[in-house]
């Protein structure tokens, strides 16, 4: 029987946080790059606590920054996979979810094909739940980090102008991306085949240009998305080829950019078909930086939703 628990602080959407709290978790995440850079990466602020890294999809990112996140804080950090658990005996995702929280589990981090999947989960459990990427929905960390990426970076967020590139209607990198954005103070602007377009584009606060070039002039931040290769399949773009001639991010197209622009994305990537590998690995790229923001920021957020008090020490 799930108890109700006043205080229990969930991550299900981006919009469950306030922009001060997004700003808060985003700063604080210094503290937490510092601790990783340390000889002894460990901090007690979450000894005696458990978190469950409930992975029912694919993921290396997130999949392991929480890990990695979980550990250095000191709590047991426990992986579940599809592969490996009893989902893949046709447990349904409700029987899996009320048995981990029995085993009294604090957090549970979800990663799930359906959208809506994390929320669905909280409803059962007494765990904290962090949403790790539920379908086409959201993933709200990986705004968070992208976030303090462009902060790290450009010093602000309001006032910038971010070009999002891609397939913006079946990415929960940039629906939960554009809902930090927008409320933290940037332009957002955003381009990608119109078959990749939500229908409501214009609902979500932001720019929509029918050519990338036009997204891109003057851009302080480059996102750029991965194209899942299923929409080929499902004959919503032509090829990959005419793909990448048209929206591709490469070296001429950046050009349009600020000089000072930054490209990121949030892996993984196809090269040479949403981005030419001279720009992913160019000197305007700050995706390696955003792996290392990863584990910093689900520190963070590991601490702020424990509502930890310990200071950072050993
Ligand atoms: N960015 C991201 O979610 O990557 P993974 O799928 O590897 O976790």
């Amino acid at each position: 029987m799930k108890q109700e628990h006043a205080a229990r602080r969930n991550l299900l959407s981006i919009y469950d946080l306030s922009p001060d709290e997004m700003l808060a978790i985003i700063d604080s995440a210094d503290r937490f790059e510092e601790l990783s850079r340390r000889s002894i990466k460990k901090a007690p602020a979450l000894r005696g606590k458990t978190v469950i890294n409930l992975f029912l999809e694919p993921s290396t990112r997130t999949r392991t920054s929480f890990e990695i996140a979980g550990k250095r804080l000191s709590a047991d950090v426990i992986n579940v996979s599809d592969t490996s658990s009893s989902t893949k005996k046709g447990e349904s995702l409700k029987d899996t979810v009320l048995t981990l929280d029995v085993m009294q589990a604090d957090v549970i981090v979800v990663r799930h094909g359906s959208s809506g999947s994390a929320q669905f989960v909280s409803r059962y459990v007494n765990a904290s739940v962090i949403n790790a990427g539920d379908g086409m929905h959201e993933h709200p960390t990986q705004a968070l980090l992208d976030c303090a990426t462009i902060k790290r970076n450009c010093a602000t967020i309001a006032g910038l102008k971010v070009a999002i590139i891609g397939d913006i209607a079946h990415s929960r990198v940039a629906r939960s991306n554009i809902g930090a954005l927008t409320r933290l103070g940037a332009e957002v602007h955003v381009a990608g085949p119109l078959t990749l377009m939500p229908a409501d584009v214009a609902s979500l606060g932001v720019r929509h240009h029918l050519r990338v070039e036009h997204a891109l002039e003057g851009a302080d931040v480059v996102m750029v998305l991965r194209l899942q290769k299923e929409r080929q399949e499902s004959g919503l773009i032509p090829n990959l080829r005419e793909y990448a001639r048209h929206f591709g991010v490469n070296r001429n197209r950046i050009a349009l950019a600020k000089p000072s622009a930054i490209v990121m994305h949030p892996g993984p990537m196809n090269r040479g078909v949403e981005i030419e590998p001279e720009v992913a690995d160019g000197d305007q790229s700050v995706i390696k930086q955003q792996v290392e923001m990863g584990v910093a920021v689900r520190m963070a957020l590991l601490y702020w939703i424990m509502n930890a008090s310990d200071p950072l020490t050993n």
